[in-house]
């Protein structure tokens, strides 16, 4: 069965508290923490992310799937450290040069998290191959990183099947997640290609009943 990971980007912050409980009781795996800089990505979340991260320290035991969207990335890994979250995602593009993504990777994990990688849509598999070992999550952008309430990009699903079909045929231990515009509607073709956790923000934030639309999810 997939896991969800719910993301609190579009959560306002006069709502916060009620989404978290509401969302701790309606059985999500993970928080989908969004962060970004104003850099790598237009938006600037970072200290929304870190008011978020501090109510949720405080009220629940639910894990934290830190999604980096940043240039300055040890800067930011060392700001959500304090947080232990679960998993912290990097993106690919962000660290050009091959011996420092992979250091990189290992400083997340020697801090007792597990590491992602992330890329974006026009980014190729055959980018990160070679370090799929290094890595224990691959977060597939479904959208164009920077905003929620984007439409999914349906050539996407191709490079998550052929993501899937290579990891299992490695016998590879990651994790494929899938991140942006994904609902009811299309969820099931988002399995389908081979995501095994799946980002979801205004599809279930927007809903009046966040248990069901999880549910539903999750439903094979
Ligand atoms: C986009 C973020 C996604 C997004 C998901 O840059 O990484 O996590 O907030 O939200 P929806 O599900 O609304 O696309
Ligand atoms: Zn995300």
């Amino acid at each position: 069965m997939v896991e969800i990971s719910t993301s609190l980007l579009s959560v306002k912050k006069d709502n916060i508290i009620k989404a978290i409980y509401n969302l701790e009781t309606a059985k999500t795996d993970y928080f989908h923490i969004d962060v970004m800089d104003g850099i790598f990505v237009e938006q600037d979340t970072t200290e929304k992310m870190i008011e978020y991260c501090d109510y949720l320290s405080n009220i629940t035991n639910i894990p934290l799937d830190v999604h980096l969207m940043v240039s300055d990335v040890k800067k930011y890994i060392d700001m959500f450290l304090p947080y232990n979250p679960n998993i912290i995602t990097i993106h690919y593009e962000a660290i050009k040069d091959k011996n420092e993504l992979l250091d990189t990777l290992d400083y997340i994990k020697l801090n007792n998290c597990k590491a992602g990688i992330s890329i974006k849509p026009d980014t190729d598999i055959t980018e990160i191959l070679e370090i799929l070992e290094n890595v224990h999550v691959v977060l597939v952008m479904t959208v164009e990183p920077g905003q929620g309430g984007q439409e999914l990009i349906q050539t996407v699903l191709n490079k998550i099947n052929n993501l899937s079909m290579y990891v299992k045929e490695k016998n590879l231990d990651v994790l494929i997640e899938a991140d942006g515009g994904i609902n009811i509607n299309n969820v099931e073709d988002v399995k389908e290609a081979g995501a095994e956790i799946i980002v979801s923000g205004t599809a279930i934030i927007n809903s009046d009943n966040y248990s069901d639309v999880i549910k539903k999810m999750k439903t094979p």
